[in-house]
């Protein structure tokens, strides 16, 4: 069931479909929670699946000039008390909705019983990337979400997938294309200062699975295998065929090993 629920002045659109334990999908930048359907298809059999479109994506209104990650963690927090979710949940998130991940494991830990991060970095921008990231910004509000779509398609998809799904990719840039301004810039402002987590890893306490897909050109396989080596216990699943957006491109593999991670843990 799609919901529209207000929570702090901010309208959400929100995925929440199934019953059982809760399992929260955030989805990447500059997405909404579409990117996660088929694991909203293949989890609601057996869970409560909670996939929010974050503030100003999607869906979902309430953009400001810069969200940080720990803004979007505390909404997402609000966001499971106001659908009385209950405790604790398993967050999965993409790429961004790794970055905020790992705020919500430290800010809300009470919330959280495992963590899933796909496709993601621990490690802040370097100033070059952080500087892109302002620049962007300023040049998406002024010219429209073309810009960061024409900069990032290349980078999120394995070349199999080009060649065998095309139609994914079509799906991704109508989402690109139709997000608003306004978030994708206020986005980029939050990353940019977003704050370095690699030596908190350590610190992680709750079962975690580390996914990632082999031919991901923005977190690669060999930096996602040290943020699973950094975290105690970690489990970690390299997904064939799939690039940055692992859960779309190979759902699959993906899904198999979230279901493994979840029996086991
Ligand atoms: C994403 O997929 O969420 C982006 O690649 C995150 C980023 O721009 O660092």
């Amino acid at each position: 069931m799609l919901r529209s629920i207000d929570v702090n002045g901010v309208r959400y659109r929100v995925a929440d479909e199934g019953v059982g334990p809760a399992i929260l999908f955030v989805h990447g930048f500059p997405l909404d929670h579409t990117m996660w359907s088929a694991q909203i298809v293949k989890f609601s059999r057996t869970h409560r699946v909670i996939a929010p479109d974050l503030r100003g994506f999607g869906g979902t209104d309430g953009s400001l000039y810069s969200v940080s990650m720990e803004q979007f963690s505390d909404d997402l927090a609000d966001l499971l008390t106001a659908l009385q979710v209950d405790r604790p949940v398993t967050f999965c998130g993409l790429s961004m909705g790794g970055y905020i991940g790992w705020q919500f494991a430290f800010r809300h830990a009470d919330w959280l019983g495992r963590l899933i991060l796909c496709d993601t970095r621990a490690a802040a921008d370097s100033p070059e990337a952080a500087a892109n990231r302002l620049k962007m910004a300023d040049i998406v509000i002024k010219e429209g979400p073309e810009p960061v779509a024409w900069a990032m398609m290349p980078k999120l998809f394995a070349a199999s997938t080009s060649e065998r799904q095309p139609e994914i990719i079509e799906q991704v840039r109508h989402v690109v294309l139709a997000t608003a301004p306004t978030a994708i810039a206020a986005a980029h402002r939050g990353m940019a200062v977003r704050r370095d987590m690699v030596s908190e890893l350590p610190k992680i306490a709750v079962p975690t699975l580390i996914v990632v897909g082999e031919k991901d050109a923005i977190s690669p396989p060999a930096e996602m295998k040290a943020i699973a080596d950094a975290i105690p216990g970690a489990a970690f699943a390299l997904i064939p065929d799939a690039g940055h957006m692992a859960p779309m491109e190979n759902p699959i593999a993906v899904n198999a090993a979230i279901r493994e991670f979840l029996t086991e843990n």
